[in-house]
C-alpha cells in the first residue's frame, strides 16, 4: 500500500500509477489501453476543447473491513454517462465497456485505495470527450473515453459538520431546457462564478434556484438538496438539475426507515419550514446545512442550532455509508465487489 496521510487527504488530485483509455474511431470503439501518463495528446481542433463536447462521471470504491473492494451503483453512473453522451451528441459508452474500464483501473491502482476506517475513498473519474477535429459546430467523429482514479478525503472539509450555504440569484448554472440534467463540463464552468462568490463570502457552497422563475430550489453546487419535516424527505424536482445517484439512494433509504418521500418543486420560502436540510452527492456524501443566507431577501434560514447534524440526517448518513463500506448488509443490491 502507498504511504499517504490517508486521514488528511483533501478532495483533490493525487497521482496514481495507471489510467485506462479507449478511442472511438470509424464508428467503433477500440480496445482498452493502459497508460501510466497523466497527460493526453489532444488535437488542437478537438470538439471537447472548443465546443464543450465533454461529459464525466464520479463514483467511489470503498475498502471494507473484510478487505473487499466495493463499488456503489456503478450501473447508474454508466446509464447517466449514456444519457449525457446522447444529450450532447457524443458516441455512447456501452455499459460493459464502462465496467471493464472501472474494474481494470481499480485493480491496477489497488495500493491507492484508502484503508477501511480512514474516512477516505478512491474516487473514480470516467471522462468522455470529442477528440476528433471539427471547425464548424458539429459533433466530432472521434471520441476518447478514459478513466482515472485518485484517493480523496471528503469534499466538504467539515465532513458531517454542518455547513453554510448562500442562495445565488445572479448566476444560473443551467437552463430548464438546457444541459443541467447531463453531467457535462459546461454546467460546471457556468457555476464557477457563483461558487467563488460563495467561498469568498465564507460559505461552503451556493444554492442555485430555478433559472426561469427564481422561485424554487435547484441544487447545492455539485450536490442535490433535501429538506426534512413531518417525517418526510423532500427533494427538488427540476428540469435543470443532475439526477444524483446518492439522492436516489437516500430516497429509498428514507422509505426503508419509515419516512415518507416527496420529489417536487421546493419554493424558497419553504426553507423556513424544514427541520433539517442537507446537500448530498458522491463527493459530499451528506453535508448537513446549518444556515442558508438569501442576500436578496436579507433572510437567514437556520438548522442544527445546537451545532450538530439533525437526527434523521445522521440516520440516513449512517445507513448509506454502512452499506457503502460493507459494515451492513446491502438489502438494495447496490454493491458490486471488485475482485
Ligand atoms: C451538479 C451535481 N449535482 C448533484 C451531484 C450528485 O450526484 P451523485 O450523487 O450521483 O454523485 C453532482 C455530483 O456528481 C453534481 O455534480
Amino acid at each position: 500500500m502507498e504511504s499517504l496521510d490517508w486521514g488528511n487527504l483533501p478532495f483533490g488530485y493525487v497521482k496514481t500509477d495507471f489510467n485506462v483509455r479507449y478511442i472511438f474511431k470509424n464508428g467503433k470503439w477500440g480496445n482498452l489501453e493502459v497508460s501510466s501518463s497523466e497527460y493526453i495528446d489532444i488535437h488542437i481542433a478537438a470538439t471537447g476543447l472548443h465546443y464543450g463536447q465533454e461529459a464525466f462521471e464520479g463514483l467511489k470504491a470503498y475498502m471494507g473491513k473484510d478487505g473487499k473492494i466495493r463499488l456503489f451503483r456503478w450501473e447508474e453512473n454508466a446509464k447517466r454517462l449514456l444519457s449525457s453522451a446522447d444529450g450532447i451528441k457524443m458516441a455512447a459508452v456501452p455499459s460493459d465497456m464502462f465496467k471493464e474500464a472501472l474494474f481494470k483501473v481499480i485493480q491496477l491502482n489497488k495500493k491507492f485505495i484508502p484503508p477501511y476506517g480512514s474516512g477516505a475513498t478512491l474516487y473514480i473519474r470516467p471522462l468522455l470527450y470529442g477528440s476528433g477535429a471539427e471547425v464548424g459546430v458539429k459533433p466530432a467523429s472521434e471520441y476518447t473515453f478514459l478513466v482515472f482514479v485518485t484517493p480523496v478525503g471528503p469534499y466538504f472539509k467539515e465532513g458531517v459538520k454542518p455547513v453554510n450555504m448562500l442562495i445565488c440569484r445572479d448566476v444560473d448554472r443551467a437552463a430548464p431546457l438546457g444541459t443541467g440534467i447531463y453531467k457535462v463540463g459546461g454546467n460546471y464552468a457556468a457555476s464557477m462564478r457563483a461558487i467563488i462568490a460563495a467561498h469568498n463570502g465564507g460559505y461552503s457552497n451556493t444554492i442555485f434556484l430555478d433559472a426561469k422563475e427564481k422561485k424554487y430550489i435547484d441544487e447545492c453546487g455539485p450536490a442535490n438538496f433535501y429538506g426534512i419535516k413531518d417525517n418526510t424527505y423532500i427533494t427538488p424536482k427540476s428540469e435543470s438539475i443532475l439526477n444524483s445517484i446518492t439522492n436516489m439512494s437516500l430516497l429509498e433509504i428514507a422509505e426503508s426507515l419509515g419516512m415518507k418521500t416527496e420529489r417536487r418543486p421546493i419554493p424558497v420560502e419553504e426553507l423556513a419550514t424544514f427541520v433539517e436540510t442537507g446537500a448530498c452527492g458522491t463527493a459530499a456524501v451528506i453535508s448537513p446545512i446549518a444556515k442558508i443566507f438569501d442576500p436578496e431577501k436579507n433572510k437567514i434560514y437556520e438548522y442544527c442550532k445546537d451545532g450538530n447534524p439533525g437526527v434523521m440526517t445522521m440516520k440516513l448518513y449512517n445507513k448509506l455509508t454502512s452499506i457503502q463500506n460493507g459494515d451492513e448488509p446491502d438489502p438494495f443490491g447496490w454493491i458490486t465487489i471488485v475482485d
